[in-house]
């Protein structure tokens, strides 16, 4: 695994100087992430095409109320594996890059659209999480939160690609249990979209590492932050509709990009 002291390839983009400075001398750094910055920790983004858990089911089925109501033993099947996936994940060395630029400024605040736990289990902290979190199942009716199921180690050689599991019921109202994200059409947490936006307004500098920018509120974050004044760099191997409002895109897998960055900022 690479760590910080590794050498850069040299194909790996970098920022130009100016920039490079702003970054250096920048308060409070903003990292807002998607998707991508897990993807090199083995969990599939949401709409890459080949790999992406959307191009195998219909988003509508698997992440909606509706869906889980039509169909809740696909729906809960697809979150178990989802969750049993994530636990047998590692942070990657995006992950930690995060958590060693955040050590450099006096306040850094971490925005995440992931619904894993792959940021804190890095080191950083009070992550704001816009969309919820895998681990945090609860009842449809009445909210008591539930614990998911264990997760068992993967045989060398076991196919693990999920199935349909009945979700449990409450214990105390007798409802589904439901996972913990956000669903098309639900509100995200409002405390957390609060604070995510008052941190961009706030923002010297924000760092867009691989989400799509396809989804709203999340997705008007950079623009938010830029119109605030903040220099807005992107990490992304591929174009995105944030394109058109960062400042400048590292076009790179946040593995290898982040701790890149972090190595050109302490020469
Ligand atoms: P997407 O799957 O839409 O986008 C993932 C992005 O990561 C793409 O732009 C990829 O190019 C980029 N990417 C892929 N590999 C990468 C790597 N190794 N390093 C850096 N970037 C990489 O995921 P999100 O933008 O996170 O919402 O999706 C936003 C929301 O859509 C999700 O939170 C989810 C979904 O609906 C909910 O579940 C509510």
């Amino acid at each position: 695994m690479m760590s910080h002291t590794d050498p850069t390839p040299p194909d790996v983009p970098a920022l130009p100087a100016p920039a490079l400075q702003r970054l250096r001398e920048a308060r409070h750094l903003v990292v807002l992430t998607g998707a991508g910055i897990s993807a090199e920790s083995g969990i599939p983004t949401f709409r890459a095409a080949q790999t992406g858990l959307w191009s195998r089911f219909d988003a509508e089925e698997l992440a909606s109320p509706e869906g889980f109501l039509a169909n809740p033993a696909l729906v809960w099947g697809w979150y178990v594996w989802r969750h049993a996936l994530v636990v047998r994940a590692q942070p990657n060395p995006g992950h930690q890059a995060v958590v060693a630029l955040s050590r450099r400024y006096e306040r850094c605040t971490v925005v995440t659209q992931n619904v894993d736990d792959l940021h804190e289990r890095a080191g950083s902290r009070g992550v704001l999480r816009l969309h919820g979190s895998l681990a945090a199942a609860r009842c449809m009716g009445c909210s008591r939160p539930h614990p998911m199921p264990p997760v068992q180690p993967l045989a060398p050689g076991d196919a693990d690609a999920g199935r349909r599991i009945e979700p449990p019921r409450c214990p105390a109202c007798g409802d589904r249990v439901r996972p913990g994200v956000v669903w098309f059409g639900e509100h995200l947490p409002a405390q957390a979209l609060a604070s995510a936006q008052e941190a961009a307004e706030d923002a010297d500098v924000m760092l867009v590492v691989g989400t799509s920018g396809l989804v709203h509120p999340a997705a008007g974050l950079p623009a938010r932050a830029r119109a605030a004044g903040a220099l807005v760099v992107q990490v992304n191997p591929l174009p995105t509709d944030l394109d058109p409002v960062c400042h400048h895109t590292l076009r790179g897998t946040a593995a290898l990009v982040l701790p890149a960055l972090v190595r050109a900022l302490d020469p």
